[in-house]
C-alpha cells in the first residue's frame, strides 16, 4: 500500500459527496517468515521460543536449550513453575557473551496429543505478543514434529498464527509524538511491529518451506481482508473496495471486472440497485478470476457480501453499536482476501470471486418498506424491511454467479443478527442445498480454525417468506432468522451446488485470541482458500 485513500474526485461518488480526504499511513507491512537451514542453537536471535508439552520429561529441543541456559529450564520444571499448561511461560536471559539466543522463552503447550492446528496458531500468536511487549522485532521458533499434525500442516499453522498476530491496523493513527492518545497512563509507547519470524528446529527443510509458503499466503490474504474491514465507511466505500480489489488483482495476476450502476441496469440487478439507491455512493460488483484450470472447466465461485455501511435504510437501526456496521462488508473482504491467497498459491483450478458492494442508508431516494423489485433472476421481492438488504444484493450476485456455470458456489455474509443469537461468536452458521458441499465447508472450517455449524433448510421454513403481492418477501419473521435468510438466497442459486456461511457473529470482535486484535478478523478468508485447496487435491 503506497498511499491509499482518494483524491477528492472518487469515481464512485457524485458531487454531493462531501467527505473530506483522510490520509492513510501505509504502516501495516506484513511480517516475513523464513525457514532456517542451520541449527537453531547456533543462530543469533533476540528471542528463541520453544514449547513445553505437559507432563513430559525434558528432551529434544528443550534439553538442548536447557544446556544452553545452564539448567534454568529444568530447575523451573522441577520447582513446578513450568508444568506445560497452556498460558504458562518462562523467560530466561542467556549469559553475557553467549552466542545464539539472547533470550529463551518457553511456552506451555498443553498436552502433546491435543496439539491441533488451532493450538499451534494460538501458541505462535502468543510468541508474537510476547515479543511485541518487549519491542523485539525478530522471533525465532524452534519446532519438532508431533503425531497429531503433518509437519507441513504444523508449520502452516504456526506461520498463519505469526502472520496474523503481527498484523496491526495502524494506518489511521498519526503515530507517536503526533497526537497518539494511547490508553492507560497518558502516553502510548511507540509500537514496534515484529517484522520477522524464523522457523527452525527438528523438521525437514521441504516441510518447513511448504508450510511457510502456504501459511504466508493464507495469513496475508486474511490480513488484507482485515485491513479492508477495519477501514471506516467514509474510506471503504464500494468504489474503494473495487479499487483495492483491482490493485490486488493486478499485483497477483487475477483478471478483474467491475460493474457499476449502468452495467447493473443492463444486467437487471434491480435488487442490488434498490439497496444502493438511498446513497450518493454508487454500488459496485467486483468480479475476480483465477484461471488455474482448463479452459471451460467449471469454476468454484466465492461470493461475499460487501455492504460497506448498513444503517438499515428506512427501517433504520438503533444507534447503539451502529458503528460496527462498517463491518457489514466482511464477507466481501474475506472473498477478496481469499482470492489473494488463491492467486499466490495458484491451485490448478478455475476460481471466481464475486463481491456485490453497496451502502444501505435512509434518504429521500431510498427504497421503502413495501416496495417491490424484480431481481436479476426474474423473481419479484416485496421489501418488507429495508434492513434485510444483504440477501437482496446477494440475490442478484448469486444469480449472476450462475453465468459462470459453476461447479459450486459458496457465499459468506454478515447476514443475520439471529446467527449471533444462535451460535454466539464461536462458530459461523453453514447452510446449503447439497449435503456433501456443506460437509466440505465444515471440514475446511475445522482445518482453518474458522469453525462452522450446520443448520437445516427444510421446506417448512421457506413458507415464512410467502408474500401476498410478490413472489417472496425479504423477511420471514422473528423465528429462525438465519434459516429463512438462507431460504431466501436458495431461491436465487438455480440448480447450482451452493453453501452459505453466515459470519455475523464471527467476523469481528474484541480480539480475544492471541492472533487477533479488536476489530475485523478477516474470516473466513482462510476457510475459503482451504476449501479451494481441498478441491484441487
Ligand atoms: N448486517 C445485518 C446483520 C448483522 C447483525 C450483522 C449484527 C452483524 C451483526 C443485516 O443486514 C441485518 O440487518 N439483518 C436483519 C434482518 C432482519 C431485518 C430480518 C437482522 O438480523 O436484524
Ligand atoms: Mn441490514
Ligand atoms: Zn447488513
Amino acid at each position: 500500500l503506497a498511499h491509499v485513500g482518494y483524491s477528492g474526485v472518487d469515481s464512485g461518488a457524485s458531487y454531493r459527496d462531501k467527505r473530506s480526504p483522510i490520509c492513510l499511513n501505509p504502516n501495516d507491512r506484513s511480517m516475513n517468515v523464513n525457514s532456517l537451514t542451520h541449527d537453531v542453537f547456533q543462530h543469533a536471535t533476540p528471542l528463541l521460543v520453544l514449547w513445553r508439552f505437559q507432563g513430559e520429561e525434558i528432551s529434544g529441543l528443550l534439553a538442548q536449550a536447557d544446556e544452553a541456559v545452564e539448567g534454568a529450564i529444568s530447575r523451573a520444571i522441577d520447582s513446578g513453575d513450568l508444568k506445560g499448561k497452556i498460558g504458562e511461560s518462562l523467560l530466561i536471559y542467556a549469559a553475557e557473551g553467549s552466542d545464539g539466543a539472547e533470550r529463551v522463552l518457553v511456552l506451555g503447550a498443553g498436552s502433546r496429543e491435543k496439539l491441533d492446528a488451532e493450538a499451534a496458531r494460538r501458541l505462535s500468536g502468543r510468541a508474537i505478543r510476547e515479543a511485541e511487549k518487549r519491542s523485539i522485532d525478530r522471533v525465532t521458533l524452534g519446532l519438532a514434529s508431533v503425531d497429531s499434525l503433518t509437519p507441513s500442516a504444523l508449520v502452516q499453522a504456526v506461520t498463519e498464527g505469526g502472520v496474523l498476530a503481527a498484523w496491526n491496523f495502524r494506518e489511521l493513527k498519526s503515530g507517536p509524538g503526533e497526537g497518539d492518545e494511547g490508553e492507560g497512563n497518558g502516553e502510548e509507547e511507540p509500537f514496534t511491529p515484529v517484522e520477522t519470524l524464523e522457523l527452525g528446529g527438528h523438521l525437514e527443510q521441504d516441510h518447513l518451506e511448504e508450510g511457510v509458503r502456504v501459511g504466508v499466503a493464507m495469513g496475508r490474504g486474511e490480513n488484507l481482508a482485515r485491513t479492508l474491514q477495519n477501514r471506516p465507511g467514509n474510506v471503504a466505500t464500494p468504489s474503494h473496495l473495487a479499487e483495492e480489489a483491482t490493485k490486488m488483482a493486478q499485483e497477483w495476476g487475477l483478471s478483474v471486472r467491475v460493474l457499476g450502476p449502468e452495467e447493473m441496469r443492463a444486467e437487471q440487478m434491480n435488487a442490488l440497485l434498490a439497496v444502493s439507491q438511498g446513497s450518493v455512493q454508487e454500488p459496485r460488483l467486483i468480479v475476480l478470476e483465477h484461471r488455474g484450470g482448463g479452459e471451460g472447466d467449471p469454476p468454484l465461485v466465492l461470493v461475499g457480501k460487501g455492504l460497506t455501511f448498513d444503517a438499515g435504510g428506512i427501517s433504520i437501526k438503533p444507534a447503539a453499536k451502529m458503528e460496527d456496521m462498517k463491518f457489514d462488508m466482511s464477507g466481501g473482504a474475506a472473498v477478496i482476501g481469499a482470492m489473494r491467497a488463491i492467486a499466490e498459491l495458484s491451485p490448478p483450478l478455475n476460481v471466481v470471486g464475486i463481491v456485490p458492494s453497496s451502502e444501505n442508508l435512509p434518504s429521500g431516494s431510498a427504497v421503502k418498506p413495501g416496495d417491490v423489485v424484480r431481481t436479476r433472476a426474474g423473481k419479484t421481492v416485496e421489501i418488507i424491511n429495508t434492513d434485510a438488504e444483504g440477501r437482496l444484493i446477494l440475490a442478484d450476485a448469486l444469480s449472476f454467479a450462475q453465468t459462470f456455470e459453476p461447479a459450486a458456489i459458496v457465499d459468506c455474509a454478515t447476514l443475520t443478527g439471529a446467527c449471533v443469537v444462535a451460535l454466539g461468536n464461536h462458530a459461523a452458521a453453514v447452510l446449503g442445498n447439497e449435503e456433501s458441499l456443506v460437509e466440505e465447508i465444515l471440514a475446511a472450517g475445522e482445518r482453518s480454525g474458522e469453525r462452522c455449524w450446520p443448520m437445516p433448510m427444510w421446506e417448512e421454513y421457506r413458507k415464512q417468506l410467502d408474500s401476498s403481492v410478490a413472489d417472496l418477501m425479504n423477511v420471514g419473521g422473528r423465528a429462525a432468522g438465519t434459516i429463512t435468510a438462507a431460504c431466501f438466497l436458495r431461491e436465487f442459486v438455480g440448480k447450482a451446488n451452493w453453501a452459505h456461511i453466515d459470519i455475523a457473529g464471527t467476523s469481528y470482535g474484541e480480539g480475544k485470541l492471541s492472533y487477533q486484535r479488536k476489530g475485523g478478523y478477516g474470516v473466513p478468508a482462510r476457510l475459503l482458500a482451504e476449501w479451494v485447496r481441498s478441491r484441487s487435491e
